[in-house]
């Protein structure tokens, strides 16, 4: 891992950009993390630039996040985007106010040539804006260092006291020299490039090995991406002394259960311990709609039954999970995901290493999940487990809206296997960020199939492209695949008369039904 003076962190006021900042940072080949605007100041002075992001807040409301002051005074480079412009401006001095015209989205700018971090630009750019509020009166020290129609003061920068700030956002790709600002403010920061997934594979195996020494881990394979290659990384580690336990539960995809016998315990030769336990969950999730419940049967059963097969394992201390750097935001354990509101509870093995007294061993707990991928490939793990479709952890429990049953299962995987069938044949599965799936709701509706009056359940199709999960754009399909897959699944999938495709972005949806 890169030590402490390798990193750049992001001050997350709350923009929806926050974590592309972080995105473009790390593709630039340096580590950098999102944390809390309250973070301390000591870790702060350690790291080698600071960024303010921006965030919906007014500074002129008393609720708005502020930062401690003292962070100006370290004689680090920082980077003010948006409300981390204003707010900067706003704490030395300067003055902020409503501008008579908002600006949002693509927005011309000219560049003073005077200025270090825009410097070295061309006088017109094109640039992303998305703000009410402008810097009215610079503070003392600084100079202007872009100007644009509506918005005089469109940057600002002091490079005595190494403060730059953009109005703009160069983080998202409408910026069309974005990467170039980002890189310039890198050099100021004078960080070294040591972020690579190569390195990171070699540092975290090194770690892995100090750590756990002679001692035994255990991990769940989920049949997921993130615990696949989090259970690999280990096993490079510390080989045999790693056990993997994976339980059927019988809410699995069509055919997971024997890939991953096939490359773990044949390919790779992993210990592997498979338990088929199907009619165990089906007898729990009898009569249960309400999706919450859901999760914590299956959580609840899925730990007992790990327990079951844990205490056949002597002296296992350690246990692996392939938590992710967005997990710990979202489910507020990170410093940056303070503000966060828990909307599902995702993390169903929780509770694992509190009740078996397991020390628990995170290897992606940085990672963004288009990392973890590459993570996959550089581990050289098929393509078929390393860019399949991430996958819940309570599976398709949660995409039968309402009770499961076996028979629903069947279906939902069926029409699953089909809309795979027909994704993998377009250049839809090669983009990181696309992302698909199909859910069965307790609904009936009328049709007619084959002269007959049928009464059957519709398959919801849902395909959104997402940086993260964070937040989700539900993707324009071309009708003639929208065609295929509606024609195929009324055709091949018994009971089902009807193909209704998901129109709905996250906000205000969330990805998954339920
Ligand atoms: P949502 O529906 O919250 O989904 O927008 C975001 C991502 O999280 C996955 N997801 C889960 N993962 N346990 C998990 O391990 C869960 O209970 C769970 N619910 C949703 C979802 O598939 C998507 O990738």
């Amino acid at each position: 891992m890169p030590t402490m003076k390798d990193v750049i962190y992001v001050l997350d006021f709350g923009s929806q950009y926050s974590h592309l900042i972080t995105k473009r940072i790390r593709e630039a080949g340096v580590f950098t993390e999102l944390v809390s605007p309250d973070f301390p100041i000591s870790e702060l002075a350690k790291s080698k630039g600071i960024i303010l992001s921006g965030g919906p807040q007014n500074l002129s409301e008393k609720s708005a996040l502020r930062v401690d002051k003292k962070v100006f005074g370290l004689g680090i480079p920082i980077l003010g985007i948006c409300y981390g412009m204003q707010l900067t401006a706003f704490m030395l001095g300067g003055r902020v106010k409503a501008g008579r015209t908002s600006e949002y989205g693509s927005t011309g700018i000219i560049v003073k040539k005077i200025s270090k971090v825009l410097g070295n630009l061309s006088k017109n750019q094109k640039v992303w804006m998305s703000h009410g509020d402008q810097v009215t009166k610079l503070p003392k020290g600084f100079v202007a260092n872009a100007s644009s129609k509506n918005c005089p003061i469109a940057g600002m920068e002091n490079t005595k006291k190494k403060i730059y700030c953009l109005q703009f956002h160069p983080e998202v790709k409408h910026t069309v020299n974005g990467k170039t600002i980002i890189e310039n403010f890198l050099k100021i920061c004078k960080i070294k490039k040591t972020w690579s997934m190569r390195n990171f594979i070699s540092s975290s195996i090194k770690d892995i090995q100090k750590q756990i020494g002679n001692d035994r881990a255990v991990c769940a394979l989920s049949g997921g991406v993130d615990s696949a290659i989090a259970a690999t990384i280990v096993y490079k580690a510390i080989g045999k002394n790693l056990t993997c336990i994976y339980v059927d539960t019988g809410l699995m995809r069509k055919g997971e259960t024997e890939q991953l016998k096939k490359i773990f315990k044949n390919h790779l030769k992993m210990n592997l311990r498979i338990v088929y336990a199907e009619k165990e969950f089906l007898k729990k999730l009898k009569g249960i709609t309400d999706p919450e419940k859901k999760r914590k049967v299956i959580g609840e059963l899925f730990i007992r039954i790990f327990e079951k097969e844990a205490k056949k394992l002597s002296r296992t201390k350690w246990l692996v999970q392939g938590t992710l750097y967005t997990d710990r935001v979202s489910s507020g354990f990170s410093i940056g995901g303070k503000h966060t509101a828990v909307i599902k509870s995702h993390h169903n093995v929780g509770g694992l290493p509190e009740k078996f007294g397991f020390k628990l061993i995170e290897p992606l707990r940085d990672l963004y999940k288009y990392e973890v991928r590459k993570v996959g490939d550089k581990l050289g793990l098929p393509k078929r487990i390393t860019y399949r479709m991430p996958f819940p952890g309570p599976g398709l429990a949660v995409r039968i809206i309402g009770e499961v049953t076996k028979e629903k299962l069947e279906i939902l995987r069926l029409a699953d296997k089909i809309v795979t069938e027909e994704m993998d044949k377009t250049d839809f599965v090669k983009d990181p960020q696309f992302f698909y799936f199909v859910a069965l709701p307790d609904i009936r509706s009328v049709g007619l199939q084959g002269d007959a009056r049928t009464y059957g359940h519709p398959i919801i199709l849902r395909a959104v492209e997402t940086a993260e999960f964070l937040t989700a754009n539900w993707v324009q399909l071309p009708y003639p695949l929208l065609e295929k897959i509606s024609t195929r699944i009324t055709n091949e999938v018994k009971g089902i008369n009807r193909v209704v495709y998901d129109i709905t972005s996250k906000p205000p949806g969330t990805v998954e039904w339920e």
